[in-house]
């Protein structure tokens, strides 16, 4: 797996997800798609199974985060799906961690690719201080979150595209860094506070950029997709 722009669909049916998928079946380059908690609880495993049948990679995009046995066992579970990347979160400890990882191995020792969620973009200085009381700077606690995903085995984790490079100094070039928050220079930010270009992505070393509404929302869905593989894969 190399570089890539996976493509968020945040659809409420599959209904909606396959119709969007559909306009990209002349591509010769088939898009990565996430599936996210909307789409899955909508439509369950099926959904993953038919975008997966179309010959799409898929990052099923579900955040878990349990006890060690429960989420080893749905790991597993996921695993016999056949994606190609998943995601926890790391505050659920270096063990839960690990339990994730041995769910995922299958008997001949392949599995998905697994990264974590640090702090969520949607938490800030002050609801970690109030409702978690972590009192630690943000962007310590998302450093050490990586450093405890990397110390555990994971594949990288999920961040701003600003903490990218950063990542990768404490956790070395091959820690994946998945990087949302990504709008062309010419578009809407809407409700992404901290975002970046296709093209400073690639420049900061993001290894995937995961893009909804520039894409899903364009007037040429076709086109906008084109036009991040050609800024951020080259
Ligand atoms: O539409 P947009 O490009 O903002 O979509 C970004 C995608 O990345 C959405 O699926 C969103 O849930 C996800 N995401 C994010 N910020 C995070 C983690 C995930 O935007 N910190």
């Amino acid at each position: 797996m190399g570089k890539d722009v996976i493509v968020a669909c945040d659809f409420a049916s599959g209904r909606e997800a396959l119709a969007f998928l559909d306009r990209f079946a002349g591509e010769e380059r088939k898009p990565f798609v996430k599936i996210g908690m909307e789409l899955f609880y909508a439509e369950g495993p099926q959904i993953v199974r038919e975008i997966k049948g179309r010959g799409h990679q898929i990052f099923l995009d579900l955040k878990l985060h349990d006890i060690p046995n429960t989420v080893m066992k749905a790991m597993r579970v996921l695993s016999g799906l056949e994606v190609d990347l998943v995601n926890l979160h790391a505050a659920g400890t270096v063990a839960m961690m690990e339990a994730a990882l041995a769910g995922l191995t299958r008997a001949d020792g392949t599995r998905p690719l697994l990264i974590a969620v640090t702090q969520l973009t949607s938490t800030d200085q002050h609801s970690m201080e109030e409702d978690l009381l972590i009192r630690e700077p943000i962007d310590q606690v998302v450093m050490h979150y990586a450093r405890r995903a990397k110390a555990a085995g994971l594949d990288g984790v999920v961040c701003s595209p600003l903490e990218s490079g950063k990542v990768k100094e404490a956790c070395g070039a091959g820690f994946l860094t998945v990087t949302p928050g990504v709008r062309f220079a010419d578009g809407d930010a809407g409700d992404q506070k901290r975002v970046m270009t296709p093209a400073q992505a690639k420049e900061i070393g993001s290894d995937y950029i995961v893009v909804g509404r520039p894409i899903t929302g364009a007037a040429d869905p076709i086109a906008a997709y084109r036009r991040c593989v050609a800024e951020f894969v080259g």
